[in-house]
């Protein structure tokens, strides 16, 4: 299959109506789109990304109206943080509703709604006509794409068509808030931070799943965001040993001529927010290169940080 690149949403548009699929642009990472009402179209994605039939895919949508198509009922917390954060990088976890066919929500009888703020997303999203459902645009278990280039590594000759645009303004997935359950809680730190959602909702809990049930956002019991190298996340820059074919990033900047032989790559960020933004982009960097050992600096868990730690652990558990 050839994989079309573009940067018109409008011919986009025209594949996602022939039941084909759709990486695109979003202000967080790329998506990999299907029309969520086709039941076939969607399940391509799985196909094509190796994403576990378990893994519930996102709604995406652009106009309020689709609302109703989409979920059963807007409780009072969603509506509150709806009013707030969409558009932009938040997905509210609803009951779903009657026309959202179960392959999309992978059996589950909520959905995660979001409404992305990017204008290319927009346009995009308004052209198709359609809600779109879309995990990131990766292969299952690769860092999220926030390149269109990334996009096309994994997904080339796999899916129809690429819009083009910008590197994402984030780098790092939507925050995910479960307003399905009577305390609203936090299934996955993304872009919006814990701070701000707080300021919305004050008794959001952060989720923490028993070792006994099944965790309520199946994607957390999967390999993720994980790079060719092995990670190693350190509190100081010296706690770094001089191995070959490595590789750092950071916000403190070392000496690397004594500290480290072999560096191959080496990304020193001015703040959280550009070490979030960079994390995957550098990763993928990594991967081309050939780096075998990824030296990352911890952060505070704030803000940003939390949800730069969250993909950093499990980065770092995936690969050791
Ligand atoms: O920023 C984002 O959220 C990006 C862009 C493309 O919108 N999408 C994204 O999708 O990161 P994905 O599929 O890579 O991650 C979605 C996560 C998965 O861990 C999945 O298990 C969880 O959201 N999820 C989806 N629907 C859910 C639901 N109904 N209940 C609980 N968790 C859900
Ligand atoms: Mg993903």
């Amino acid at each position: 299959m050839e994989t079309k690149l573009t940067r018109s949403p409008k011919v986009a548009a025209q594949f996602i109506s022939k039941n084909e699929l759709v990486a695109f642009p979003t202000e967080t990472v790329f998506g990999l789109g299907a029309n969520l009402f086709e039941p076939r179209a969607v399940e391509k994605i799985f196909l094509v990304k190796g994403r576990p039939s378990d893994n519930p895919l996102i709604a995406h949508f652009s106009h309020f109206s689709e609302l109703d198509l989409l979920v059963k009922k807007i409780t009072p917390s969603a509506e509150k943080l709806i009013e707030q954060f969409f558009p932009g990088p938040l997905t509210i976890v609803l009951p779903k509703s009657k026309y959202v066919p179960d392959v999309v929500s992978a059996g589950l009888p909520t959905i995660g709604i979001r409404m992305p703020s990017n204008p290319l997303a927009h346009d995009f999203l308004k052209e198709c006509g359609v809600a779109i459902a879309a995990p990131s645009a990766n292969l299952s278990g690769k860092p999220s794409a926030t390149t269109w280039e990334a996009a096309l590594k994994d997904l080339n000759g796999k899916i129809s068509c690429i819009l083009k645009g910008e590197p994402t303004l984030h780098g790092l997935e939507s925050t995910i808030i479960d307003c399905s359950t009577h305390t609203p809680l936090l299934l996955r730190s993304g872009a919006i931070s814990l701070e701000e959602l707080q300021h919305v909702v004050s008794d959001i809990q952060i989720y923490k799943p028993s070792k006994t049930e099944a965790p309520k956002s199946p994607g957390m019991k999967y390999r993720h965001y994980a790079p060719n190298a092995r990670i190693i996340l350190v509190h100081d820059t010296s706690e770094i040993q001089p191995l070959s074919n490595s590789a750092y990033i950071g916000l403190h900047d070392f000496n690397s001529d004594f500290g480290l032989i072999g560096l191959m790559a080496k990304r020193i960020c001015n703040n959280q927010k550009e070490y979030a933004s960079s994390l995957f982009h550098f990763f993928r960097e990594c991967d081309e290169l050939g780096v075998k050992t990824i030296y990352c600096e911890r952060i505070s868990s704030n803000g940003i940080g939390l949800a730069l730690m969250d993909r950093l652990e499990k980065a770092a558990k995936s690969t050791h």
